[in-house]
């Protein structure tokens, strides 16, 4: 048996994670074991010059530290400034200045010398996501030769996107030391390979394979699941306390999601506006509780962001509310897992409506959330990965609040019959492709 170490740049060290990866790793090393590498989360005046462990039960967890100046350049300025929006298709919000990228060079470099120590020869290494992409080329530089894959949980632009970046041809090189490169969706597959051949001349052996930088690699979409058993446990055990009470005879709509601008919140938001305009029947029987937590508040992006959308809901709110009812309810916060799973299982629709997502894992919690017998509807914009195989959601245009409005429409008034067809087939993708499958498939592939 190979040990598995997996490196992010997040490490949960505390409870109620927000955010797929974190999540999504967590039920990942639960089955198998090994060890996690990652971020200690908040940066040090004096960083340790070695990983801090923390022995866990069902897996080892070994923390980094960065100075205040790395986790600028590195996590607020390249990773998250030009890395994210450029990923996201954001070219507008794009922040180049050269000290982000020396920062992101500097740190993985560094994260290389940490974790050089602890490896052993027959690990599998599984680097994971945008912060760690030049990871595997440090590794390289310091004599590593085991399997080490990469896995991309967010989305992969295309090649006009890449190349507003500072840096293609390089970042292409890093790729390429990497075995298996994995990304969320085909659409991603399509657009890096499209990428690797007409920035960095790179060319497709088979349909898996390519030499890039004079390197062979493999690439591939591996779908990321969730622990959907876990989940339908989860969601079946809410306690009725657990759940928003009060709303019994209207409908209550679910967004859950980090308050970052790739999620459509405001847009959301003026489709709902719109729906409650064109329906005054809607008054009073219809809400929106948005579940949206703080994300990377020292960017100046995300502090725009958070003010429109708050401005938004207070505008709508003040526009529709009457004394017995607020038509948007929003959470700006982490909320506990099991208190989550029975507020999905209550709503009657969820909206994950990003502009642009590498999977969306809100949308399978929501499906995995509900009950059988009387499940809501789940209303997917086109441009989260999930769309490409969770077809019987109702599929929509995030950018066209209309659609958006006459989607949400259509879920509330759905028959009952049509809810469960159409909630029967997402689940049993949910069940089939959930984490292990993903784990199992991405391993397997690596070798
Ligand atoms: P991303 O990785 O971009 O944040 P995903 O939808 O793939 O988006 O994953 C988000 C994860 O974070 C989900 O597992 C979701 O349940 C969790 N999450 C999001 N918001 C909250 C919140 N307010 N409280 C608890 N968990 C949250
Ligand atoms: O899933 C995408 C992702 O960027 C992860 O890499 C990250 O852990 C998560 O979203 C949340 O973002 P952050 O770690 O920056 O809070």
């Amino acid at each position: 048996m190979h040990r598995l170490v997996a490196v992010s740049n997040r490490l949960p060290l505390g409870d109620n994670p927000s955010g797929g990866l974190v999540v999504a790793l967590q039920d990942a090393l639960g089955d198998s074991g090994g060890l996690w590498v990652g971020f200690s989360g908040e940066p040090s005046d004096a960083p340790q010059d070695s990983l801090e462990f923390h022995d866990g039960a069902r897996f080892d967890r070994a923390a980094f530290d960065l100075t205040a100046e790395d986790y600028e350049s590195y996590y607020l300025g390249f990773s998250n400034s030009v890395l994210w929006p450029a990923f996201h298709g954001r070219a507008d919000l794009i922040e180049i200045k050269p000290e982000y990228l020396q920062g992101y060079r500097r740190v993985n470099d560094r994260i290389a010398d940490l974790l050089l120590p602890h490896l052993k020869p027959d690990d599998r290494i599984w680097i994971q996501d945008y912060q760690l992409i030049p990871l595997a080329a440090a590794l390289r530089e310091r004599g590593v030769t085991n399997r080490i894959g990469f896995f991309l949980h967010i989305p992969f632009p295309d090649p006009a996107i890449c190349a507003a970046l500072p840096n293609p041809g390089e970042m292409f090189g890093w790729f390429s030391n990497y075995d298996l490169i994995g990304f969320q969706a085909r659409r991603d597959l399509r657009n890096f390979i499209e990428g690797a051949r007409q920035l960095s001349q790179a060319e497709p052996l088979d349909d898996q394979r390519l030499r890039l930088c004079g390197r062979e690699t493999r690439a591939g979409a591996f779908p990321i699941g969730i622990d959907a058993a876990g989940f339908i446990d989860e969601a079946r055990g809410a306690r009725e306390e657990d759940r928003m009470r009060s709303l019994t005879d209207s409908k209550m709509m679910i967004g859950v999601d980090r308050l970052d601008y790739s999620k459509g919140i405001p847009q959301r938001f003026r489709a709902f506006q719109l729906l409650l305009e064109n329906n005054p029947d809607l008054i009073e029987k219809v809400m929106l509780l948005q579940i949206a937590p703080p994300t990377r508040e020292s960017v100046e992006a995300y502090q725009n962001i958070r003010e429109e959308t708050e401005h938004l809901a207070g505008r709508i709110n003040g526009q529709f509310a009457t004394v017995n009812w607020t038509p948007i309810r929003f959470i700006h916060r982490p909320i506990p897992r099991h208190e989550l799973a029975g507020l999905y299982r209550q709503a009657n629709v969820g909206l994950v409506t990003p502009l642009a997502d590498g999977m969306n894992l809100v949308a399978k919690e929501y499906v995995a959330a509900q009950d059988v017998a009387d499940p809501g509807v789940l209303i997917l914009s086109r441009f989260a990965g999930a769309a490409e195989d969770m077809t019987e959601a109702v599929i929509v245009n995030p950018h066209d609040p209309w659609d958006m409005a006459a989607a949400m429409k259509r879920a509330i008034e759905m028959t009952p019959n049509e809810r469960r067809r159409r909630h029967a087939a997402l689940l049993q993708d949910v069940v089939e492709h959930d984490v292990s499958w993903w784990v199992d498939r991405y391993l397997q592939t690596l070798g």
